[in-house]
């Protein structure tokens, strides 16, 4: 909330909160909806590093969320690692203010229920200054690797949009082999589920 308010106040249109008071904020959708979309991102982060040891399913997630955002369009036109890096803004503030809740330092103002609580993330017996560390170094790798995969995904979508620009018959030529690609996959999978017909499963893209 702090960071839409004060920090960067520009995203407040984004997030459709440009007339609401700080208090009724989270009660906007979409503001109030990416929260909990960040927040179900951090548990399963958290759970995949510190838990199930899913470090390919964690290093997926992270490059997969920073991706998506090249379709916000506001990321797109103004995300810019010189001047403001959104990413980082999130993550660098999440470092200043969030660690010390979580590693027990600050109280929690609205305290989960106790039975929630029993959920250990990291072994307990590490000190205050270790704890501090590996959240340091969480929020700075998601920082870094939205950074980075949003960099990837939007030079991608720049350069095929400009190849239609410069090039308007290579847009025909796309369609074409898109068609052609998507016939061949096809085939491909009518041959799979042949061979598949005696019940074996296939497993589903987690993504
Ligand atoms: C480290 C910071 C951030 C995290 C962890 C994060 C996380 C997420 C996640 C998990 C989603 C859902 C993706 C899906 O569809 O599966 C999402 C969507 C989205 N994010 Fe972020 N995000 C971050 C920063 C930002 C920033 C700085 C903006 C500012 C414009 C932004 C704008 C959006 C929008 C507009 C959507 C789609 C609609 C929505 O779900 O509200 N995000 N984000």
């Amino acid at each position: 909330m702090d960071i839409v308010n004060d920090i960067a106040p520009e995203l407040k249109k984004v997030f459709g909160v440009d007339r609401a008071p700080k208090a009724t904020m989270l009660k906007m959708p979409k503001f109030g909806g990416h929260v909990a979309r960040m927040t179900d991102f951090i548990e399963q982060m958290t759970s995949m590093l510190g838990f199930t040891e899913n470090i390919v399913g964690a290093w997926q997630l992270v490059r997969k969320t920073g991706r998506l955002h090249v379709k916000v369009k506001f990321l797109e036109e103004n995300q810019n690692q010189l001047e403001k890096n959104y990413f980082t803004i999130v993550t660098d503030y999440f470092v200043e203010q969030f660690i010390a809740y979580v590693s027990g330092q600050k109280e929690e103002p609205n305290p989960a229920p106790k039975e929630e609580d029993k959920k250990v993330r990291f072994a307990q017996n590490y000190s205050q200054q270790q704890i501090n560390d590996v959240w340091r170094r969480f929020f700075t790798l998601v920082g870094n690797q939205f950074t980075e995969s949003f960099e990837i995904e939007r030079q991608k979508s720049l350069s095929s949009e400009s190849k239609k620009t410069l090039d308007p018959h290579q847009h025909f030529k796309e369609e074409a082999d898109k068609k052609k690609r998507i016939k061949e996959r096809q085939s491909e999978i009518d041959t799979t589920q042949n061979e598949n017909e005696r019940g074996e499963d296939m497993f589903e893209d987690p993504f």
